[in-house]
């Protein structure tokens, strides 16, 4: 049985809605980001819960601290590696609680936050809600140069929101000069880098983060969504050990003595067993096979924003038309391009998953997406 179907059956038949997916009329649904429920480690995560509770009893169910488990930071740090430290990693509510909160913190309203086309459309709502002006950079444009003519436009206060490994929607991973060149351009114009690290952990080639190369300048954030399961709600900032103090210094996180400490220390516990590493070895390794059958049959003349390897995601283009029409004439759904940008960007691209589906659907899916990109759908390439 595939995810998607798991997902078909619990909506169907529920009484009450637990879950978030909403059902699509094409056979193949290629538009969610979710990770497929039929790879969530739900053994190894009984055994971390039985073993919490009976190690750790009362304390496992208490307040925490602000700052968070401090298990799990140690253990954190230490997989970060790069002289990462405990003080500097705050435990959050995923990657999304992680950017809310960091930007509570270092933003005012009327701030500008420069963010890639295509992006993360959610990681929009969560800045358009702290009352920040979104400015989006030239779809396509090299980061450093268009951050910096972005930045200098603007003269006052500058965030870059920047998804730099296996990104939402593209796929796309930054290579190491282009890092580099991105962090010395902030640098140079004052702009402050949120990097959102979701994916990072899927793939095989281990890059250093932007927060790696300046650990001043730039908040990263990661989460356990996409590596153990969404549902935990846990992620974390990593920052300077001052911004983690300040950022833990919330009244939120006070009053609510840091975030999930239940969770945070069967993770931890996964952690220190090494269940963690298996975990998100045999995740990437289940993705990145299904990477490679979606994308089979697509020439790279369609993947403008290059052929991710690992991840869930890869932005296709058509020639011409309307992919979005065309691919549903052909049973598949697929994400529009407009999702994910501030500005009007053209309908001849979108986002595709690799996510949900299994081998076979994601073959058939493939080759019906090939037919649509050669011209022989209805709309595309007619
Ligand atoms: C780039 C990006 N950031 C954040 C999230 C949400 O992460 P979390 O579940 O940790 O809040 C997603 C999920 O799709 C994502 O793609």
């Amino acid at each position: 049985v595939d995810g998607i179907d798991l997902f078909l059956d619990e909506v169907a038949g529920a009484e009450h809605r637990d879950i978030q997916f909403v059902p699509k009329a094409e056979r193949y649904d290629l538009t969610w980001g979710h990770p497929d429920p039929t790879l969530l480690p739900v053994d190894e995560l009984r055994v971390a819960a039985d073993a919490v509770l009976s190690h750790r009893g009362w304390q496992a169910l208490s307040y925490g601290t602000s700052e968070g488990a401090g298990r799990l930071r140690h253990a954190l740090a230490e997989r970060l590696g790069r002289g990462t430290t405990a003080d500097e990693l705050v435990v959050t509510h995923g990657s999304s609680g992680a950017l809310d909160l960091v930007l509570g913190l270092v933003s005012e309203p009327g701030d500008v936050v420069l963010v890639e086309q295509p992006t993360y459309f959610l990681a929009l709502r969560i800045i358009a809600d702290r009352r920040l002006r979104i400015v989006g950079l030239p779809p396509g444009a090299h980061l450093a140069p268009a951050v910096a003519e972005a930045a200098t436009a603007h003269g006052g206060r500058t965030f870059l929101y920047v998804i730099p490994t296996h990104a939402n929607p593209t796929g796309r991973t930054l290579g190491l000069d282009e890092r580099r060149a991105l962090v010395a351009t902030a640098a140079e114009h004052d702009v402050t880098i949120v990097e959102d690290e979701v994916y990072a952990e899927l793939g095989t080639e281990v890059l250093p983060s932007l927060a790696d190369l300046d650990p001043e300048r730039v908040v990263r954030l990661g989460s356990f969504s996409k590596t153990i399961a969404p549902g935990l709600r846990l992620g974390y900032v990593r920052t300077t050990a001052e911004r983690a103090a300040a950022l833990a210094g919330c009244g939120v996180l006070d009053s609510g003595g840091g975030i999930n400490p239940f969770v945070a220390g069967i993770v931890a516990d996964l952690m220190e067993t090494g269940a963690y590493g298996r975990i998100v070895d045999r995740l990437g390794a289940t993705y990145r096979e299904r990477m490679a059958v979606l994308l089979g049959t697509i020439d790279d003349a369609h993947l403008p924003a290059g052929r991710p390897t690992a991840g869930f995601f890869a932005w296709i283009r058509a020639a011409q038309g309307d992919l979005v029409a065309a691919a549903a004439d052909v049973g598949l759904a697929v994400a529009p391009a407009s999702s994910f940008c501030v500005d009007r960007i053209a309908p001849t691209h979108a986002r595709v998953s690799c996510s949900l589906l299994g081998p076979a659907d994601l073959a058939e899916a493939s080759a019906r997406l090939a037919s649509v990109l050669a011209g022989r759908g209805r709309t595309c390439g007619v």
